[in-house]
């Protein structure tokens, strides 16, 4: 797949841990850069017809991350979009390198005790629902998945305690500046 030729039109992803708000601000994004919204999970699901706690049940994680990557690879052939990942999307070298091919990847950093504080829902999540100690889950999988997190995005928005409208902002401030940045580099280099 060729390089998008535009800065302008590159995409917008959210990565991050769960509960670090991706979808939620993703949204806001898209409103505000009318751009069309994604999520990997909702387009999962769609597709499966069924939630992803159930594909996680009935099919297990391996056929969830199978059907994450063709999301992913489908999502990161559009245009002007905001593409919300699932938490475990980094975890695939493949995923990270269609999605930075396509768009600016900008992690959504919170810290365990927020994340924990967020996750309320966790029904919703099995891999915090099969926890028996669902903080303890949080710590050591956001130790792990750190550095794919940090290596896949290309800025990092540190959400810990900020409201939401704060965040969306920030956001919105570091995908202009990568592609302004994106754009001096074009036109001073053409070829
Ligand atoms: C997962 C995160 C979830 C969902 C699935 C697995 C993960 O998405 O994709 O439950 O591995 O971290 P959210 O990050 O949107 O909760």
């Amino acid at each position: 797949m060729s390089r998008t030729s535009r800065p302008v039109d590159r995409n917008l992803v959210l990565v991050g841990f769960m509960g670090s708000g991706k979808s939620t601000i993703g949204r806001r994004c898209a409103q505000a850069l009318r751009f069309r919204f994604h999520d990997t999970d909702a387009l999962v699901e769609h597709r499966a017809g069924k939630s992803v706690a159930d594909i996680f049940a009935e099919d297990g994680e391996a056929c969830f991350r199978a059907l994450e990557s063709d999301a992913v690879r489908d999502l990161a052939r559009e245009r002007r979009a905001v593409i919300a990942t699932g938490g475990g999307v980094v975890m695939d070298s493949a995923n990270v390198a269609r999605l930075r091919r396509t768009g600016y990847v900008i992690l959504l950093w919170a810290d365990a005790a927020e994340i924990l504080a967020r996750c309320g829902t966790r029904a919703t999540r099995p891999l915090l629902a099969s926890a028996e100690d669902p903080a303890e889950r949080i710590t050591s999988l956001l130790a792990r998945r750190e550095p794919c997190y940090r290596s896949a995005a290309h800025a990092v928005v540190e959400t810990t305690g900020l409201p939401r409208e704060e965040a969306v902002e920030r956001v919105l401030a570091a995908y202009h500046s990568l592609v302004e940045s994106s754009r001096h580099r074009h036109a001073s280099n053409p070829a």
